[in-house]
């Protein structure tokens, strides 16, 4: 595997090389990683990763300097995966100056998980455009895990016209049902053990959806108050669209998904399941053994 840090030395690199598929990542690297990294593998002739903890994308308060850096062992599993190229410039490579032109997603930036981390799809957008600019891709793939990161990316190159096809990777999970992630890293032994809850509760409204169930607001307003009961602080749990991720409309008879964010211990957690289409009428009763309590009103 070829190691680039240089963008010049990159661009020269991918000279030739046939259909470019694309990972970006920030690095310390897990299975879900690698999966895109072997599905990328399928799409090109050349793949190409690239590790950059992007300042940008992170607020005030978030975790940009404890971020894991583990490049060496990073280097060494993408090269058993396979990879051709790996691009890892500095921040000063990618930022010689103040990036001071930006790319503004519109609305839904600033829901779901854009509502609590102000700024960081623009932070986002702004350097995966200026990745593809560098690494110029025909094929860019990122997980679903990141739900939210993948739809604006794929509107941000559809509305840009940018001539790359983007791939969504299913979420790689840990046996107990955990989505893999770099900031699992952060939770204790005993966050860890609890950490799964949050996957189980997304499948159980998936379950009710899927039965015919459509208070969402009570489905979600049960959950959320579930994993605060078990020590989570939750930011939000959302039954959405899958092809807008906005609120859906009763009888939202549309592909739906369910996306949360929660926070346990020093870590904050997201997960999503999307839930196939399904009609809200003419369903069995929800199972007996899915239960949500009656709750107040917040
Ligand atoms: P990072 O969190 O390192 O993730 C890199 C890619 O791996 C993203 O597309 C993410 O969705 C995917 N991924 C993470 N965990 C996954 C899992 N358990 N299963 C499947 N895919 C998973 O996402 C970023 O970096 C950054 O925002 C980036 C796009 C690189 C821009 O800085």
């Amino acid at each position: 595997m070829q190691i680039h840090s240089s963008i010049p030395e990159l661009r020269n690199a991918v000279k030739q090389r046939g259909r470019i598929a694309f990972v970006p990542t920030m690095g310390n690297l897990h299975a879900g990683h690698l999966a895109l990294m072997r599905e990328a593998r399928a799409h090109g002739d050349t793949v190409v990763a690239s590790i950059f903890v992007n300042r940008l994308q992170f607020g005030p308060n978030d975790d940009f300097d404890r971020y894991p850096r583990t490049f060496q062992a990073d280097c060494a599993q993408l090269e058993a995966a396979g990879v051709d190229l790996l691009f890892a410039p500095s921040e000063t490579e990618l930022y010689p100056e103040p990036q001071e032109y930006h790319v503004d997603p519109p609305g839904i930036q600033h829901q779901l998980d854009g509502a609590f981390r102000p700024g960081h799809f623009r932070g986002v957008a702004t350097v995966v455009l200026k990745l593809f600019n560098i690494v110029q891709p025909q094929v860019a793939l990122f997980g679903k895990k990141d739900y939210q990161q993948l739809m604006v990316l794929r509107n941000m190159t559809r509305q840009m016209a940018l001539p790359i096809e983007v791939i969504g990777g299913e979420t790689v999970r840990a046996e107990d049902g955990l989505a893999l992630s770099s900031r699992n890293g952060y939770l204790s032994a005993g966050e860890r053990a609890e950490a799964p809850r949050l996957h189980r509760l997304l499948l159980r409204i998936s379950a009710a959806v899927a039965s015919g169930e459509r208070d969402f607001a009570r489905l979600e307003r049960g959950t959320a108050e579930e994993l605060d009961r078990n020590g989570w602080k939750t930011d939000y749990v959302a039954v959405r669209r899958q092809s807008d991720l906005q609120v859906p409309q009763v009888p939202a008879e549309e592909a739906l998904v369910v996306l949360a964010a929660s926070r346990l211990g020093g870590a904050r957690l997201i997960d999503n399941v999307e839930i196939p289409v399904t009609s809200g009428v003419d369903r069995p009763p929800l199972a007996a053994t899915i239960r949500f309590p009656k709750l107040p009103n917040r």
